[in-house]
């Protein structure tokens, strides 16, 4: 068992490989935290202390006792009017207008497997993997019932959180803050690592002391953004990749949300992570139920890359589902970069006719395709095809396509509305807009409502009519702008559109789906400004960003690889110089930087030179060989590309008998000094045999003091090691 009770003591401890998880009520009710880290028995209850704070106040039940305050003590879900004066993860408030609640426990509830979220998504597992702990808090005076989730794995160690809310009063309650999940140490020196960014160019790490302030990131575009990403690291001050105590917490929902960190007064720590609070203010009529979306925690006391690892462990096979969950993506090449929107049907075959040639195995059709759609400024919401343009149906296009060996994948942006379109004349109010008021514009586009149900059936009509005139195995759903004017027409609150916009699209997904259990869907939003766990229940892999340049993804796959896996993420060889840096490097650099992804090509193969098109051929070789290790192995940091001068990382087989190294260098100078690059997760005591150069190495030298990377003449050259392990 997992989840362990200890009834005379009301401790709750959840133990999974490496870690435990400890909790407990108190005699007056309340909910503590005792204990996250490293794999213990016994109980920490020794750790609360009780002392006389100034202006902390007490529970009325405490009595006299001045030393009981929940302003000081740890707890498990923290809410306003209890006497906790630190940043809450619940916030209500009643029919007039006063905050307040005091969560008391009632009751728990075990049982096997993973619990589910109605229309959310969440990780998954066998009954035989996991195990669920449900505990019942409740308010007395406003009726209000609040379930927390714990989900464990305990192989992975991980433990995934979340609330549902109940009023069982009479009267209306308004949830104003409901994060899913907090942490709260008793002591702590933590950094925190956030992931922040912008378009074409997301995922930065920073990493800053936890001080006394709250530190608080977050997105409020309606979307999880290219801003910040909705993951969050805590680590010990002497953490590295490979040793100290770390902890993440990963949301698996893509719209608004919000990540705290703060030291208390008494130098404690709180982490907390769940719904953006802004423009929230959620109406709970009586009987009414809400759902937080879910959040993954895990622990390491062994450094970032085994967090990061244990969070690759449970997306790719706990978060990910479907036909292509553990198979090896296809290689495609996207049609933007290579002629953005002059497309037409011959120029699509030609470029497929390339492809075939050079081993390419899916054409993916980007924008372009559709209604009227010459630029951005017109046509989305017609979702259909624009035979005049393509100069075919979509089905002989496709099956000319096929013909020559290669699957057909198309784009959508299904969220989107412009105002030069069919349907926005036909449905204004169908678009997210102030009444009275001038939307904002992004993209030239407004956004659907999506929070109504006949919206989305519509656009789900009108994809499902595309998906079904022709054999199209791949969809890559778009998103280009943020949410902005958020009003509904429709029956919903307003103060609850932007949760039920995700609703709305989380449904239409499942149902898509359910409807084409083989299709693959890449997420995307305008590269990676929606690549988060909530995202990929759906879409197994998600385009990691618009910018292409190899040397500026070294550092945006860097930041992405703390919380995903690269069997997640969405990465091409494009055309040089570079569209969006004007920077060149050679073709073998793009491609070991594209290999570090689900491997494809945006570009037109039609201007290449023939010893560029065999180079190609070389390098497809080369990925097929290696994808099952790809998309399937054990990822390493290897170094930091913001501070080191080469970029390097490491893609080790689960049964560590086979490695990839690829290493980019970043800077180029005279009379440049080696770097060395320290391999991680070999097999200690052994020997790799490198096949191209039949050079072995010990394994042990080779995590001691590392591989050489030395540079001749010319910038951002790449380098890369396939060794295989010796019996
Ligand atoms: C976004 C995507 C691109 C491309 C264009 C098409 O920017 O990120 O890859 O699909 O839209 O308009």
């Amino acid at each position: 068992m997992a989840i362990m009770i200890n009834e005379a003591e009301k401790i709750f401890s959840i133990h999974t490989k490496n870690s435990t998880y400890q909790m407990k009520v108190d005699a007056y009710g309340f909910l503590l935290h005792l204990y996250y880290g490293r794999r213990a028995n016994g109980t920490a209850d020794y750790l609360l202390t009780y002392a006389d704070r100034g202006f902390s106040g007490n529970p009325y039940d405490v009595g006299q006792d001045r030393t009981y305050s929940l302003d000081v003590l740890p707890q498990e879900f923290p809410c306003r009017g209890n006497g906790d004066f630190r940043s809450p993860a619940l916030d209500v408030k009643d029919e007039n207008g006063v905050y307040g609640c005091d969560l008391r426990f009632t009751g728990y509830q075990l049982s096997k497997g993973k619990y589910r979220i109605p229309g959310l998504p969440a990780v998954y597992a066998e009954d035989d993997e996991a195990e669920t702990l449900e505990i019942t808090l409740a308010d007395d005076t406003l009726q209000l019932e609040v379930c927390l989730f714990y989900g464990v794995l305990p192989a992975l160690d991980i433990i995934t959180r979340s609330v549902r809310i109940r009023n069982n009063g009479a009267k209306t309650i308004f949830l104003e803050k409901v994060l899913s999940a907090c942490l709260d140490f008793v002591g702590g020196n933590f950094d925190l690592l956030t992931f922040y960014g912008r378009h074409a160019m997301e995922r930065n790490v920073q990493r800053t002391a936890v001080t006394h302030t709250c530190q608080r990131i977050g997105s409020r575009r309606g979307t999880s953004s290219h801003q910040y990403n909705p993951l969050l690291f805590l680590a010990t001050k002497d953490a590295t990749e490979e040793h100290g105590a770390c902890y993440a917490m990963s949301f698996v929902y893509s719209g608004g949300f919000q990540g705290e960190a703060e030291r208390d007064q008494f130098n404690q720590t709180r982490m907390m992570l769940g719904l953006c609070e802004e423009q929230f203010s959620y109406p709970l009529p009586p009987d009414a139920v809400f759902y937080a979306p879910e959040v993954i925690m895990t622990y390491s006391g062994k450094g970032l890359a085994q967090v990061s690892q244990n969070l690759h462990h449970c997306i790719r096979h706990h978060v990910c589902r479907g036909h292509y969950r553990d198979i090896t993506r296809p290689i495609l090449v996207n049609s933007w970069e290579a002629s953005y929107f002059n497309i037409n049907g011959q120029t699509i075959l030609d470029l497929a006719r390339e492809a075939a040639g050079l081993g390419v195995e899916m054409l993916v059709m980007d924008d372009g395709w559709f209604g009227k759609r010459d630029d951005d400024n017109s046509g989305l919401g017609d979702w259909s095809v624009n035979e005049e343009k393509l100069g075919c149906s979509l089905k002989e296009l496709v099956d000319n396509i096929n013909a020559l060996g290669l699957k057909f994948g198309i784009w959508f942006e299904p969220e989107m509305i412009n105002e030069d379109s069919e349907l926005y004349r036909a449905h204004p109010d169908w678009a997210l807009a102030h009444p009275g008021r001038k939307p904002v514009r992004g993209r030239g586009q407004l956004v659907l409502d999506f929070s109504r149900r006949e919206v989305v059936d519509a656009i789900f009509r009108q994809v499902c009519d595309i998906l079904d005139q022709a054999n199209i195995e791949y969809l890559k759903w778009d998103i280009n702008r943020s949410i902005c004017n958020v009003y509904t027409h429709g029956e919903k609150a307003q103060e609850t559109v932007l949760y039920d916009y995700m609703l709305g699209l989380y449904d239409f997904l499942e149902r898509l789906l359910a409807r084409y259990p083989n299709l693959l869907i890449e997420g995307c939003s305008g590269g990676g400004g929606r690549f988060d766990a909530g995202m990929l229940y759906y879409t197994p892999q998600i385009w990691c960003s618009d910018n292409t340049d190899a040397i500026d993804r070294t550092k945006i796959q860097y930041g992405t690889s703390f919380g995903y896996p690269i069997s997640t993420v969405g990465s091409h060889v494009s055309a040089v110089p570079n569209h969006q840096t004007g920077r060149s490097v050679s073709l073998k650099t793009r491609g070991i930087v594209a290999m570090a992804g689900t491997f494809g090509y945006e570009l037109d193969f039609g201007r290449l030179s023939p010893e560029e098109k065999d180079e190609i051929r070389r390098q497809i070789a080369m990925y097929k060989k290696l994808a099952g290790l790809i998309q399937s192995g054990d990822y390493y940091r290897l170094s930091n590309p913001h501070t080191d001068e080469v970029a390097a990382w490491g893609i080790v087989s689960e049964d560590k008998e086979e490695v990839l190294i690829s290493a980019v260098m970043l800077e180029t100078h005279g009379n440049m000094p080696v770097s060395y690059i320290k391999v991680r997760g070999l097999s200690a005591d052994s020997f790799y045999l490198d096949e191209m150069t039949q050079k072995v190495y010990s394994s042990n030298m080779l995590m001691e003091s590392g591989l050489p990377v030395m540079a001749g003449l010319g910038a951002y050259q790449a380098f890369y090691w396939h060794l295989k392990k010796q019996v």
